[in-house]
């Protein structure tokens, strides 16, 4: 039942025509700003502003996805960095995250590059990380392909892999001679079964499995990494490799979205863990909200509620 749920939203972040009805819906906006502090950059600053006041640093991203022409794949790659010198300007503690398609990747790995690449340039002078998103399985290669380029340039770019696919374990094998930094999460799109552990459980495990190479890498010097998760076993599972490897709280990042389990947020900072919340904001929620619809029942009751609020 759970999975079928999981479907049917990961079939409908594609559908352009629910987008239409759903993203005119009332309900739907209310919803949605659970966790969405706003639609505009200002509203993410405040948020990143609030959380700095409870120890939590923040990830800003801007949504949309697939943006099919130059101008407007411009346009982002200037929102960028606007938003660089405003995080600069603020002394927010923030960093970014950029999806490839939004940067034109559809058009060509080295039209995405070259705008990627300019954000990556000015977040280093200002002493910033730019993390790449993992798109679905389509982008996987030349994600990864362009990461490595950006890489071979830059130490200051981090990148998403995902650990419910097959192929994870042996990208981070071939990541690794780059001295990687990597956020490492479970995944997030619709992808065929042939290519992804289809069960939680294995999907979990591999999860930890790829946690304990990466926290061995970080161990060498030769990695960082980041989790992205809010499942409380992942993270437990994370902190009891690490603490056996002799690394400390903070040599590893605890990741999670905006809104959500923000008082574990809150508790694992005040531990002495390193904690970031990514705070997105923008009109093209639509794919994204969907995204978080399908991993979670209760986000869906949080909808439902909604729909019968004033
Ligand atoms: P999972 O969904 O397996 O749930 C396990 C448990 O975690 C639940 O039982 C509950 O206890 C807790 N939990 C999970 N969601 C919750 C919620 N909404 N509210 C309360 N508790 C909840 N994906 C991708 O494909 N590409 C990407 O680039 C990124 N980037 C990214 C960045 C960051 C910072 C995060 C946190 C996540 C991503 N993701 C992502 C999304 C990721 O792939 C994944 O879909 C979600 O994080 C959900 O998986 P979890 O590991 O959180 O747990």
């Amino acid at each position: 039942m759970l999975a079928l749920g999981r479907q049917f939203f990961l079939w409908a972040s594609e559908n352009k025509w629910l987008e239409k009805q759903l993203t005119e819906r009332a309900f739907t906006r209310r919803a949605v700003q659970r966790f969405l502090p706003g639609e505009s950059l200002e509203d993410a600053v405040g948020a990143s502003e609030v959380l700095r006041e409870r120890g939590i640093k923040s990830i800003l991203t801007q949504l949309g996805e697939n943006v099919s022409e130059g101008h407007d794949a411009d346009a982002v790659a200037e929102h960028y960095l606007s938003v660089l010198d405003l995080i600069n300007e603020r002394q927010l503690d923030a960093d970014v995250s950029l999806k490839p398609t939004q940067f034109g990747l559809d058009m060509g790995l080295d039209e995405a590059q070259s705008r990627i690449e300019r954000i990556v340039r000015r977040a280093g002078s200002l002493r910033r990380l730019v993390a790449i998103d993992m798109e679905s399985s389509a982008y996987v290669s030349t994600t990864i392909e362009l990461y490595k380029r950006l890489r071979s340039e830059h130490s200051n770019v981090a990148l998403c892999l995902q650990a419910y696919l097959h192929r994870t374990a042996s990208d981070v094998v071939s990541l690794l001679p780059l001295s990687p930094t990597i956020r490492l999460v479970k995944g997030a799109y619709k992808e065929p079964g042939n290519i992804v552990f289809t069960k939680k459980r294995d999907v979990d495990a591999n999860f930890l499995r790829l946690a304990g190479t990466l926290l061995q890498e970080v161990k060498q010097g030769n990695a960082r990494v980041f989790f992205g998760t809010h499942d409380p076993r992942m993270i437990s599972g994370v902190s009891e490799r690490a603490k056996k490897l002799g690394l400390k709280k903070n040599s590893f990042e605890i990741q999670m979205l905006y809104g959500i389990q923000g008082e574990t947020q809150a508790r694992l900072a005040s531990k002495g863990y390193v904690v970031r919340s990514l705070i997105s904001y923008g009109e093209s929620w639509y794919p994204w909200y969907m995204r978080r619809l399908a991993e979670r029942p209760a986000n869906v009751f949080f909808l439902a509620k909604n729909l019968f609020k004033r």
